[in-house]
């Protein structure tokens, strides 16, 4: 197990955090901060375990290496303040040098500075050792911690080279993240039902292939199902059923059967939405999942993927009460973790002694 940010000791000190700030925005505003909410209880324990100073990175989107001013960071800090608002936040448009020397002077005991989008400039993805080093001194860090769960594939400067710099140690997101997800792995409860769904065949695979061996049930359903998609093995259940000619949804008797499954089962994973659930009209078979697995906390229920996390967040919005093991913020990281991938993110860590 990597060490995280209750072993150390961090009174008094810097601490530079890399969150994962990637949420999806909309004529620049966020329309859904899973992940800044996510990222909450890490920040919350430092500042109540005397951390000095909070220093956020984080990327957003693609911009590969160049300055894409839709794509910068301050929305973003803006939300984070409105989510704390006892304390300071602050946002600088750069991640070093001077200016966010003079930030980090600046900033009171206890408050946030929240640096500029990390790919806005090559180093990051190129996994620079100099561009992770002036990070770490412009923000007299003294301590790195690792809480951007969905980023942790990515060898890139700041889930990577950063890690040579600083004493590294996982923040509460990611110990969550690898806990739950890491049951699911290597030692799930049965009966063990994996429900896939979504559009893109090739990226479920491995998850089918994984979790054959593993799982009592595998049921597919979504577009994956629409399309056709066929299996022989008995402990595979393709939903055959759909609620309309274009098969946006599956069908009450499909419906049916994964609620059945559901019900006999002690652990849940969930990736991806049984229909285009983004219709209301086609929602139908992913809400009655969502309501039952939330309804049910003995279950242990991980659900992850981006269409499902949202549509299951969504959801809770009007019917608060539903609860699950973990909605997972990570979407290609979540995985590479249960195909058993080696994660970059976390080998750097496992490096901290
Ligand atoms: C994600 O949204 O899955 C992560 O933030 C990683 O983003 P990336 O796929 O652009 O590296």
């Amino acid at each position: 197990m990597v060490a995280t940010i209750k072993d150390v000791d961090f009174k008094g000190q810097n601490v530079l955090v890399r969150v994962d700030y990637n949420v999806p925005m909309q004529d620049g505003k966020i329309t859904d901060d899973l992940r800044i909410v996510a990222s909450l209880p890490t920040i919350k324990y430092l500042r109540e375990n005397g951390a000095r100073r909070i220093i956020l990175m984080s990327h957003l989107g693609r911009p590969e290496g160049r300055c894409v001013p839709e794509m910068s960071l301050r929305p973003v800090a803006k939300h984070l303040q409105e989510l704390l608002p006892d304390t300071k936040v602050e946002f600088i448009d750069e991640v070093s040098g001077p200016e966010v020397e003079a930030a980090v002077e600046n900033l009171p005991d206890g408050g946030i500075l929240v640096l500029e989008n990390l790919r806005f400039f090559p180093g990051e993805e190129g996994n620079s050792s100099e561009f992770a080093r002036e990070i770490a001194e412009s923000t007299h860090a003294n301590l790195f911690v690792q809480d951007g769960f969905a980023v942790i594939h990515r060898a890139h400067a700041s889930t990577s080279a950063i890690a040579a710099d600083l004493p590294s140690v996982a923040g509460l997101l990611l110990e969550k993240e690898l806990n739950a997800l890491g049951k699911i792995a290597k030692n799930p409860e049965h009966p063990f039902l994996v429900v896939i769904g979504g559009a893109k065949v090739e990226d479920k695979q491995p998850l089918i292939d994984k979790f054959l061996n593993v799982a009592d049930a595998i049921f597919v359903g979504g577009k994956i199902a629409a399309d056709g998609y066929v299996s022989t093995d008995p402990k595979i259940i393709v939903a055959s059923d759909f609620s309309d000619d274009a098969k946006f949804d599956i069908g009450e008797a499909s419906t049916a059967k994964v609620l059945e499954l559901a019900s006999r089962a002690k652990t849940v994973l969930w990736n991806g939405a049984l229909g285009k659930a983004e219709d209301e009209e086609y929602a139908t078979a992913s809400k009655a999942l969502a309501e039952f697995l939330g309804q049910h906390p003995e279950i242990t229920s991980v659900i992850c993927g981006g269409d499902t996390t949202g549509f299951v967040e969504n959801l809770q919005k009007s019917e608060p009460d539903l609860k699950y093991t973990l909605v997972s913020t990570g979407g290609g990281a979540a995985l590479e973790l249960l195909t058993g991938e080696t994660l970059p993110g976390l080998v750097a860590l496992e490096d901290f002694s």
